[in-house]
């Protein structure tokens, strides 16, 4: 086929006439996010708008795209850059994505487009709805919280009479993947694995293989996807200050493990106590601040009144406040909660769970004990965090090379291993 030539960014580029767009870019060594786009279906589903370009400063979905000769289309302009990260982050929001718990994680198209950005926290709130997890078909089960009405499903598996296996069902907010679970009782596991394997995110699962890819070997974990990420600079070593700084942590509504990834760093810490020092944390059990403090660390959200306290304490005291860790940035595990209402919550702990004894049918409710919240908030909603450092936990290597960073301006790149939300 005859080749043309087109412009990415005034960069003359060239493909064959009528390619799509989002591939001809990627031959011409420039990737265009894209979830939704799969090359075998056409005309493109164009749901996602992750891969949002503009021609003539109009936007456009490059994967609805063909390329022409002459074609000019602006891809990595700074407000398409900052555009297609709201877009990912919206979709987080949109959701209830718990990576450290999904077994999609690793191989996850969302997961790893964000990682690609940059994104270490989403700007929206988070929405908490309530969706189902469908266990009704016999070989598959279908998360609704992780599903991002990408298409891919509906389009690609139709039987040879024509039925759709998935299908799109109600309208607009409420829209939904519903399997058909006749015609999935029938699917072979070769398509049942293709099912899972085609869903960008996690939302189609089969029983028994999910799990199937340990750490290590997951699609995003190979060394040559790293290769694509440009972020790997040696850190330099500080200069020692002469006056050390001061560093400060809590743990609100979090597992504590944050602060254990923090002990991580072994002989690390030899070093680091010639940098810093440390005033209130439960790694020192100073309880209370003895003088303002350069950087607070922030494991967990805020889950009851107590957490809340604690957090606009540290606000007051600290210089630069950071989150650290799933929690701390959008509520993480614990808002698993966020999708039912409190009281729902309450009433299932105390009073219905099946290991509850509780004959006289009480919900703790004294005054000495902290008030619960309605939902679990991130520390950003609460107080003005400045930085988030995102993993389930981030690794000891990782954090400290944050602080350092933040604190002492050495040169730290993320490299893609120490950048997680899992
Ligand atoms: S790994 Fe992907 S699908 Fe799973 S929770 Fe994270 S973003 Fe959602
Ligand atoms: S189940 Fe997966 S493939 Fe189907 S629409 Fe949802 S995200 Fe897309
Ligand atoms: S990849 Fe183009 S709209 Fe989804």
């Amino acid at each position: 086929m005859k080749k043309v030539t087109f412009y990415i960014d005034d960069q003359p580029c060239q493909a064959e006439d009528g390619k799509n767009f989002v591939d001809a870019a990627a031959e011409n060594g420039i990737s265009i996010p894209s979830l939704c786009y799969y090359p075998h279906i056409d005309p493109p589903l164009a749901t996602c708008r992750v891969c949002t370009v503009a021609i003539g400063g109009q936007p456009r979905a490059a994967c609805s795209l063909k390329v022409s000769e002459g074609l000019r289309v602006q891809v990595n302009t700074p407000d398409l850059i900052e555009n297609r990260k709201a877009i990912l982050e919206l979709i987080f929001a949109e959701g209830n994505h718990f990576c450290p718990a999904c077994e999609k994680s690793g191989d996850c198209d969302l997961q790893h487009l964000a990682y690609e950005s940059g994104i270490t926290y989403s700007r929206f709130p988070h929405t908490f709805v309530d969706r189902i997890v469908d266990f009704k078909p016999e070989r598959l089960v279908i998360d609704h919280n992780r599903c991002i009405l990408c298409k891919r499903c509906v389009e690609e598996f139709v039987t040879d009479s024509g039925k759709k296996v998935f299908s799109y069902h109600r309208r607009g907010g409420r829209t939904e993947v519903n399997v058909d679970y006749e015609l999935e009782a029938e699917m072979s596991d070769k398509e049942l694995t293709r099912a899972m394997r085609l869903c960008p995110v996690g939302a189609i699962l089969l029983r028994g293989k999910s799990e199937s890819r340990p750490f290590g070997d997951r699609k995003y974990d190979k060394p040559e996807s790293q290769e694509a990420i440009p972020l790997t600079t040696p850190v330099e070593k500080p200069v020692v200050p002469a006056k050390k700084k001061v560093v400060a942590t809590a743990s609100l509504a979090g597992c504590f493990g944050c602060h254990m990834s923090m002990l991580d760093i072994d002989l690390g810490l030899l070093d680091l106590i010639e940098l810093v020092s440390f005033d209130k944390s439960p790694l020192t059990d100073i309880k209370r601040f003895s003088r303002h403090v350069d950087i607070g660390l922030i494991e967990g959200g805020c889950c009851n009144s107590e957490n809340i306290e604690n957090l606009e304490y540290f606000r007051e005291h600290c210089d630069i406040l950071v989150s650290v860790g799933e929690c701390a940035i959008w509520g993480g595990l614990p808002a698993m909660r966020n999708t039912i209402s409190l009281e729902a919550c309450l009433e299932e702990a105390y009073l219905h769970s099946p290991v509850t004894r509780n004959a006289q049918h009480i919900i703790p409710n004294h005054e000495d004990i902290p008030k619960i919240l309605d939902r679990v908030y991130p520390c950003h909603e609460v107080v003005k965090i400045d930085y988030h450092i995102p993993g389930c936990p981030p690794s000891a290597q990782h954090i400290w090379k944050v602080v350092q960073n933040i604190l002492f301006g050495t040169k730290y790149d993320v490299i893609y291993p120490e950048f997680k939300y899992d």
